[in-house]
């Protein structure tokens, strides 16, 4: 096990680049093995989140080659994926699993899905029961309803598909990787499928199915008269390869825009970050909380996702309480704003965040237990959070709990603390940025013992 050891900063100064935004990758990876012709994914993440969707299009038989920064994806169609010879490991990638559900379950194969512990144990139902009505078929290994509490549906599963027909789906609870598994699939169905969404979530699927030709709508959203359910039609056909220019992970430069947010003296500018308007609500809840921020935008890439430069100056902040619809938009930002949180004047509420008990570890326990060791004042309720600033918080011994956000998070907490931070399980940050450690020391001026 890693630990990431982490002194107070005096401040944090220049700038960066991080990832290419892991969700994007994915998308690159499997709508590129999906498509005909060739795709350049450009910028790409190189985290071992994204190698698993990348790993899991080369074992259906998409030669994929590197070709300097890129990587080339020759795709013929989903018809000329072959059934790997044995199961497709995804490591802990929810996104991998959920959307390959998708287009698996549109092809004439039969495959078997594993995870590691933590992904075994994450929901699987909310995919597999509308993709079950569109006409595929999942076999657990493990027969549910035996596990403690709700007959829930888990890895390993074996998927038969094809044949499938359209269908109209209104997902229990907000979530990208279930409306972009419809989507995937709908491309191979018999009419057309519908996602309706009272929520939004991530439109990144939408995006580049339509940059690829893909016939999609999308009704309703923001209008006039308010917010109303958003709903993503796609119609079956196939989709054309393309040049795919990743963006910089924006819940990766998260981590630094919050830290320079909270140690005084900070100036932080991360380059060429992803802009999308439904992944960017921390920027908002940031401003709203007394944040300094300059946004220059990038005029490039805007067919596909708008991308810019992001400063974030220190400025005290103050506490927040955040609207439920925003959730999504900010649900791999939790974590790091329970950090920021902790160093603005106020009671900062976070409600309606039980999905993040269902994430790679449920972050709200990870979080209050990392934040209480370090003295701040945070409590949850049912599936709210509470926090109670500004502390003065104190260095300590912390656990990941086999988490990359949880692992960031604190060690952001860290830099505002009095005292060393250890954060003990730091290799699952290589799950989503491979060199935050790097990153974060070249920007860090520690203070002075
Ligand atoms: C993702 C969607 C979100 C997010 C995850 C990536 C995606 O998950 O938390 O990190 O790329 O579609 P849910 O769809 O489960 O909310």
């Amino acid at each position: 096990m890693a630990n990431l050891i982490i002194e107070p900063a005096r401040s944090l100064q220049g700038e960066l680049l991080v990832p290419g935004d892991k969700s994007i990758s994915h998308r690159a990876f499997l709508l590129g093995a999906l498509a005909h012709g060739s795709s350049r994914v450009l910028h790409g993440s190189a985290s071992d989140d994204v190698e698993r969707s990348r790993r899991a299009v080369e074992a259906l038989g998409v030669p994929v080659r590197r070709d300097g920064e890129a990587w080339i994806l020759e795709g013929k169609g989903s018809e000329v994926f072959r059934a790997p010879g044995s199961a497709l490991d995804m490591g802990n990638s929810g996104t991998t699993t959920r959307l390959l559900m998708g287009i698996l379950a549109g092809c004439s194969l039969e495959v078997t899905l594993t995870g590691d512990a933590s992904l075994s144990s994450r929901p699987m139902r909310r995919v597999t029961e509308p993709l079950q009505r569109m006409g595929a078929t999942f076999t657990p290994e493990k027969v549910p309803g035996l596990r403690p509490g709700t007959p829930e549906l888990h890895l390993p599963l074996t998927i038969r598909g094809g044949g499938l027909k359209g269908i109209r789906h209104t997902p229990a609870v907000p979530s990208a990787q279930v409306k972009s598994a419809l989507l995937l699939a709908g491309l191979s169905a018999d009419g057309p499928t519908s996602v309706v969404e009272p929520v939004p979530t991530r439109d990144h699927t939408e995006r580049m199915l339509r940059y690829m030709g893909a016939k999609i709508e999308i009704h309703g959203g923001l209008t006039p008269r308010g917010q109303t359910p958003t709903v993503v039609t796609v119609e079956p056909g196939s989709i054309q390869g393309r040049e795919i220019e990743v963006p910089g992970d924006f819940s990766s430069a998260a981590f630094f825009l919050a830290a320079a947010a909270i140690v005084p003296g900070s100036s932080v500018t991360v380059r060429r970050v992803g802009l999308n308007p439904t992944r960017t609500g921390l920027l908002e809840l940031l401003k709203r909380m007394g944040a300094k921020i300059k946004i220059v935008s990038l005029a490039r890439n805007d067919e596909l996702e708008p991308m810019g430069d992001i400063t974030v100056s220190y400025a005290s902040l103050k506490a927040v309480v955040v609207e439920p619809a925003l959730i999504p938009n900010i649900i791999d930002e939790l974590p790091i704003l329970m950090v920021a949180a902790t160093q603005a004047e106020g009671e900062t509420q976070l409600k309606e965040i039980g999905e993040l008990r269902v994430k790679e570890t449920d972050r709200i326990r990870s979080m209050v237990a990392g934040l209480s060791a370090m003295g701040a004042s945070i409590r949850s309720e049912g599936d709210s959070v509470f926090v109670e600033g500004p502390s003065r918080l104190k260095g300590a011994a912390v656990d990941s709990f086999g988490d990359h956000r949880t692992a960031m998070a604190l060690a952001v907490a860290g830099l505002t603390a009095r005292g060393k931070t250890t954060v003990q399980g730091s290799e699952w940050v290589s799950i989503s940025f491979p060199d935050f450690e790097e990153k974060l020391k070249a920007i860090q001026r520690v203070k002075p013992r």
